[in-house]
């Protein structure tokens, strides 16, 4: 690799690109119906636990290796140890799994801004119906995630991230300001939705079980874009004055805060709305296209709020689809030297391949389930539930045992005093390991079938 490395100009400049990638359809979509679906307040206590120990920790140690090596994750683990380059290629097919189908749901996204630009939001305000008419069509949904496809591969090939990210700087804390007062306003004016604030802020301990813990770990990952090897990259561009932990624990507030609120604005609605029924709590994917529709009815200007809210839901999802397919292609580009319009052309292939499928899994091909998912939802869980902790749990492995953690340390060392050492120490070496291969065995052995919890 080349010793000009281009570099982030300064602090906010990567923890803003960093974010970039890591707010995203993960935030809005998935994690409020994840937090619906598994408790509302025990989900929300088990994920932010995860995050100050768990996340924090796997955040630093990615961000050090890529900073330390100068190289992404393939190259990095080779250099640092040739055995365990197998870590790299493992982190590297997550994003080429996830990007297919987060362009399906992107595709679900500007299917709903333009309902609300073209001012029928009332039409899509029947919960779920509207939404499970339009997913079960053949044609029309594929076509709104080729054009989301489109988009993210006309922006990746023409090199005009910058000018998307210029934008979604402002679209951002737009975006926050937005949620916040969708959210109060609903909570205020929807009968019923107080209780579901509760819900969503008081942990009930009688609705734990493991797959909480499962659930919630494989959101972390998936919303700060870890175990994947793009904070790998991150930090190969990051400068040494730079403190490490204060960049992650910048990221991690700010993505974690967009999520909570995410969910404050969905899920007490859906209680609200469906009188705290658990089959509607749990209506997964769908969740948040079956019942945003219908606090925009109930609004005035229900309309226009509508519309400029899944402007922004649809700036937050292109963001992390474009740092979703630059790393894509850059994980072909170094292993096959194609040319980087071929790259392109070579994984938007591969994204209709699996894409296509999984828009079909919820109509066409409903009777089609892997492991009893539909293909959408297997293509989520392989990535979430079963790579990643594997990308993981091999990682705290090599930091704790081969490399040795104070080689990390050093690294955090260089931009500032490393505060959180004895956590770090702690956590990589006894905490997460273990919680990685109970979470691992307890996900795969229930969507087995061998045990239910
Ligand atoms: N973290 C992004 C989200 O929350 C998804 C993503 C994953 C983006 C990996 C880029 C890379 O939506």
């Amino acid at each position: 690799m080349s010793s000009e490395r281009s570099s982030f100009t300064g602090k906010i400049g990567f923890v803003l690109a960093a974010a970039g990638s890591a707010v995203g359809l993960g935030n809005i979509w998935r994690f409020p119906y994840l937090a619906a679906k598994y408790g509302g307040g025990i989900f929300l206590l088990v994920y932010i636990v995860l995050a100050i120990t768990f996340g924090f920790t796997l955040m630093i140690t990615e961000i050090a290796i890529g900073r330390k090596t100068k190289l992404s994750a393939i190259g990095a683990y080779r250099s640092l140890n040739k055995k365990f380059s197998f870590i790299g290629y493992l982190a590297a097919i997550v994003p080429i799994i996830i990007l297919p189908y987060y362009s399906v749901i992107g595709g679900w996204v500007i299917k709903y801004l333009a309902g609300f630009v073209s001012g029928r939001g009332d039409a899509m305000a029947s919960g779920m119906t509207y939404f499970g008419g339009f997913i079960g069509t053949t044609v029309e949904p594929i076509l709104w995630f080729l054009l989301f496809l489109g988009l993210t591969a006309v922006v990746v090939l023409l090199g005009v991230e910058k000018g998307v990210e210029k934008v979604s700087k402002i679209m951002m804390p737009a975006l926050i300001a937005l949620i916040l007062f969708i959210a109060i306003y609903a909570i205020v004016t929807i009968d019923g939705a107080w209780e579901g604030v509760k819900y969503y802020f008081m942990p009930d301990f009688s609705k734990f079980s493991i797959m909480t813990v499962v659930a919630a770990m494989g959101q972390l990952f998936y919303s700060m874009s870890l175990a994947m090897g793009i904070m790998i990259t991150y930090g190969s561009y990051m400068k040494k004055d730079i403190s490490i932990e204060k960049s992650a624990k910048q990221i991690e507030i700010f993505d974690t805060g967009i999520a909570i609120l995410a969910g404050l604005l969905i899920v007490p609605a859906v209680y609200a709305f469906s009188g705290g029924d658990e089959a509607a709590l749990g209506a997964g994917p769908g969740l948040m296209f079956g019942t945003l529709p219908q606090i925009f009815d109930v609004m005035p200007f229900g309309d226009v709020i509508g519309a400029v809210f899944f402007i922004m839901v649809f700036f937050a999802a292109i963001t992390s689809s474009i740092s979703l397919m630059e790393t894509v292609v850059s994980i072909i580009q170094d292993r096959f030297h194609t040319s980087r319009r071929m790259t392109c052309l070579i994984v938007i292939g591969i994204c209709l391949l699996l894409g296509i499928p999984s828009s079909l899994g919820f109509g066409l091909w409903s009777n089609f389930t892997i492991l009893g998912l539909s293909i959408l939802d297997f293509f989520d869980f392989i990535s979430n539930n079963v790579i990643m902790p594997l990308v993981a749990l091999a990682t705290c492995i090599f930091v704790a045992f081969v490399l040795k953690p104070k080689s990390i340390e050093d690294e955090l060392e260089i931009g500032g005093k490393a505060k959180k050492r004895y956590l770090f120490n702690i956590v990589v070496k006894f905490i997460a390991p273990i919680c990685l291969i109970v979470i691992l065995v307890s996900s795969v052995l229930n969507v087995f079938g061998v045990i239910s919890i």
